[in-house]
């Protein structure tokens, strides 16, 4: 289980990966539950990290809690979460959650095998109410070997570099490795701009979307649908990430 720590870079992931990422959220979501008429009551957010799309739905009216595994990520959230998020797996906080609305964001899902996987499902299957929404954005497998296997991506913020490289570890996982650069103050005299270097490696998991969608089926969810990350149209073969959008019967 991979819970973010401040020895590895999560200072670096928190400004210029989450805090940009969130922006995107902001401009996406409310597209979204409109489509949907996604409106109000209890949401839980898997793996929520600082706790931004929490507070985004409590300014929205939602009585909205999330789960994180890392102690330090929670302790960042603002005061005003209080009490709202708590340091749990995701797959044991769906066990005792009764929500209109789980979400799981920022291609969180990766970090569940398979085993954890069907465990999610099976907690879904408990934790939403009869009409509730569960909301993924993940990358999907066909885009695993283009967007992650022998790629580079590169983030920057005023506190230092994120380079993360994923290799391909099998037919449906990458392992990504996760340089990241933390700037620190330059010792006295002469001297270029100085950094911490930590490399973490995650490994990520992927899944066939007719398996997803078979999985939740299963637990009375119903996909309703898949748009592309980027144009918020339906979602196909050449979508690099996706937001599901599933729903509960009854
Ligand atoms: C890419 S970050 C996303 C954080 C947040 N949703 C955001 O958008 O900034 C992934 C988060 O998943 C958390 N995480 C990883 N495995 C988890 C698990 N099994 N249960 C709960 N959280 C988990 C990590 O600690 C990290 O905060």
């Amino acid at each position: 289980m991979t819970a973010y720590r401040v020895d590895e870079g999560l200072e670096i992931y928190e400004s210029a990966m989450a805090a940009p990422y969130f922006q995107y959220l902001r401009r996406v979501l409310p597209r979204i539950f409109e489509e949907y008429g996604v409106a109000g009551g209890a949401s839980l957010d898997l793996a929520c990290g600082s706790g931004r799309l929490v507070g985004y739905l409590l300014e929205q009216g939602w009585d909205a809690r999330g789960c994180d595994l890392s102690e330090q990520m929670i302790e960042r959230a603002p005061e005003a979460l209080g009490g709202r998020l708590v340091i749990a797996d995701m797959c044991e906080e769906l066990e005792r959650a009764g929500s209109d609305l789980v979400t799981i964001v920022f291609n969180s899902i990766h970090y569940l095998d398979p085993e954890r996987r069907r465990r999610l499902l099976e907690g879904l299957g408990r934790a939403l109410r009869p009409g509730g929404f569960f909301i993924s954005q993940h990358n999907p497998i066909e885009a695993m070997r283009r967007y992650w296997a022998g790629r580079t991506h590169r983030w920057s913020s005023d506190r230092g570099f994120a380079f993360w490289t994923g290799h391909a570890a099998g037919r449906d996982a990458v392992t990504v490795e996760k340089q990241y650069f933390e700037r620190i103050p330059p010792p006295s005299g002469p001297a270029g701009e100085v950094f911490r270097q930590v490399t973490v490696s995650h490994r990520y998991h992927f899944f066939d979307a007719d398996d997803l969608r078979a999985g939740l089926e299963a637990q009375g969810i119903d996909v309703v649908g898949a748009h592309d990350g980027r144009t918020l149209g339906a979602a196909d073969r050449s979508s690099d990430s996706i937001w599901l959008v599933a729903r509960r019967r009854g």
